[in-house]
């Protein structure tokens, strides 16, 4: 049978998953490829760093110009994080008239304009399905499975790590720090996990997405964005008793000629098969306007998933599928974006309200009056009294908004917060609609 020589840039997580496949399996992925995917060349940082799979002699690199002087070698999987050096060392390699993989959501999100231009020009492909949602094939769903829908919704969890603390805290109680240490063990977590925790991540995949589902250009910064840093176990209880579940959940609707687009901490009822997605699972809803809603669920993040991703963008590259899919995307051409990101403000939604307030006479009656004021209607009000003998004499409030629009419950939560019966921020989350 015929090579295809292949190489690895990045031994890490995703590197070391995409290497045991190619190396443990390459029967199967001969027998896809209709000829043998090589591993010919891994290039690391550090040649002396142990690693979690034994790379056959002579196949270990730290020299990235092994690659670039084999002209043999047609398909570089780039297994780094990062925007730099990635970006340079991609457009190196087509410049060499190597085919790219990718997982590398921040370098996508950050460069792909030039990227994919440069690939174009240069007669190459990038094929990036490990870049959003781990092991789900959504890449290759929205961006050919689906293609005979106009897209006009998509709802999903992106991020397995914050899906793993939001899982962990709210069926084991485990603390936020604790919950974030497992997922980073785990293999979950960015080098650096700010990006997840603060919703970064979740915006360059969702951006990644909605680029290819509704051809809106968004730089993924602009997209209205809440992270779970300050996400507390006892509004994971309160959604709880209530019959919601919290998500970290990334939005992208067609509204018109412009795309209402947001990613924050959010409660979805029990039930809905997004409610039920736990630990490092991600899933996504889109719905087409022809097929209709259309599910996706699988593991987001971790070693295998991903390298399931990886591996199969290495066998269509392989087999030319990437380059023919690739040239026809629209993503990232030259042509004016069709669609625009709609203002926040006007997105509509029923909210859930947390106050700690005095527990005094007339306070909830001045309280509902803000709200009132802002338009924003009460749909249910809990007060619960946490302790009955908290010195501070205060008491928690558990207010369900019916729909009302995201400018109209912020001017609500800024003035609860100057309001004198109130003590520290109100907290506000979106209900999801259905
Ligand atoms: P990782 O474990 O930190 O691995 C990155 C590897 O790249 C490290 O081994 C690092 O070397 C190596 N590296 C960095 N710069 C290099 C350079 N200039 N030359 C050669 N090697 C270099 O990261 P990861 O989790 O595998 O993630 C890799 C990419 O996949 C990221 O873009 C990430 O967002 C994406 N991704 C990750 C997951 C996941 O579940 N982990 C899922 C989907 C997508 P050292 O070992 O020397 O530090
Ligand atoms: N850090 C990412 C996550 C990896 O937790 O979802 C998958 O892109």
């Amino acid at each position: 049978m015929e090579k295809t020589k292949i190489a690895i840039i990045g031994l890490g997580t995703v590197g070391t998953g995409v290497a045991k496949l190619l190396l443990d399996h390459g029967d199967r992925t001969a027998r896809h490829a209709g000829r043998i995917p090589w591993l010919e060349k891994v290039i690391v940082r550090d040649l002396e760093k142990p690693r979690d799979v034994e790379i056959p002699t002579g196949v270990l690199s730290d020299n990235l110009e092994d690659i670039v002087n084999d002209p043999e070698i047609k398909v570089v999987a780039q297994l780094i994080g990062g925007t730099e050096p990635a970006r340079t060392i991609m457009l190196q390699m087509l410049e060499a008239g190597k085919d790219v993989v990718t997982a590398n959501k921040a370098l996508l999100a950050e460069h792909g304009a030039e990227l994919f231009d440069r690939a174009r020009e240069l007669d190459r492909c990038i094929a990036f399905e490990a870049s959003v949602a781990g092991g789900i094939p959504i890449v290759t769903n929205i961006g050919q499975c689906l293609t005979g829908n106009q897209i006009t919704a998509l709802k999903g969890i992106l991020n397995g790590t914050c899906n793993y603390i939001i899982t962990q805290m709210q069926q084991h109680g485990t603390d936020y720090q604790s919950a974030l240490k497992q997922a980073q063990q785990l293999g979950y977590a960015e080098a650096d996990p700010t990006l997840d925790v603060d919703g970064s991540d979740t915006a360059q995949k969702l951006a990644i997405l909605s680029h290819l589902a509704f051809g809106v250009r968004v730089h993924w910064q602009d997209i209205p964005l809440e992270g779970i840093e300050s996400l507390q176990l006892r509004d994971i209880q309160n959604a709880d008793r209530c019959g919601y579940r919290i998500k970290l959940l990334a939005e992208s609707k067609l509204n018109g000629n412009a795309v209402e687009m947001n990613i924050a901490p959010t409660l979805v009822r029990k039930g809905n098969p997004l409610a039920e997605v736990e630990d490092a699972f991600n899933a996504i809803r889109v719905r087409g306007d022809a097929v209709g809603p259309v599910f996706f669920h699988g593991q987001g993040a971790g070693q295998m998933p991903t390298a399931s991703a990886v591996v199969a963008d290495i066998i269509d590259t392989v087999v030319g599928r990437t380059r023919l899919t690739f040239g026809n995307l629209e993503l990232w051409s030259d042509a004016q974006s069709p669609r625009q990101l709609a203002p926040a403000d006007t997105a509509v939604n029923k909210y859930y309200i947390r106050l700690q307030v005095n527990d005094d006479p007339g306070v909830m009656a001045s309280l509902t009056s803000i709200i009132g004021r802002h338009g924003v209607s009460i749909a249910s009000i809990n007060q619960q009294q946490t302790q009955s003998d908290d010195p501070e004499n205060t008491v928690q409030l558990v207010i369900m908004s019916h729909a009302t629009t995201a400018g109209a419950i912020k001017a609500a939560a800024d003035e609860l917060k100057n309001s004198a019966n109130i003590k520290g921020s109100p907290v506000v989350m979106r209900i999801m609609n259905s």
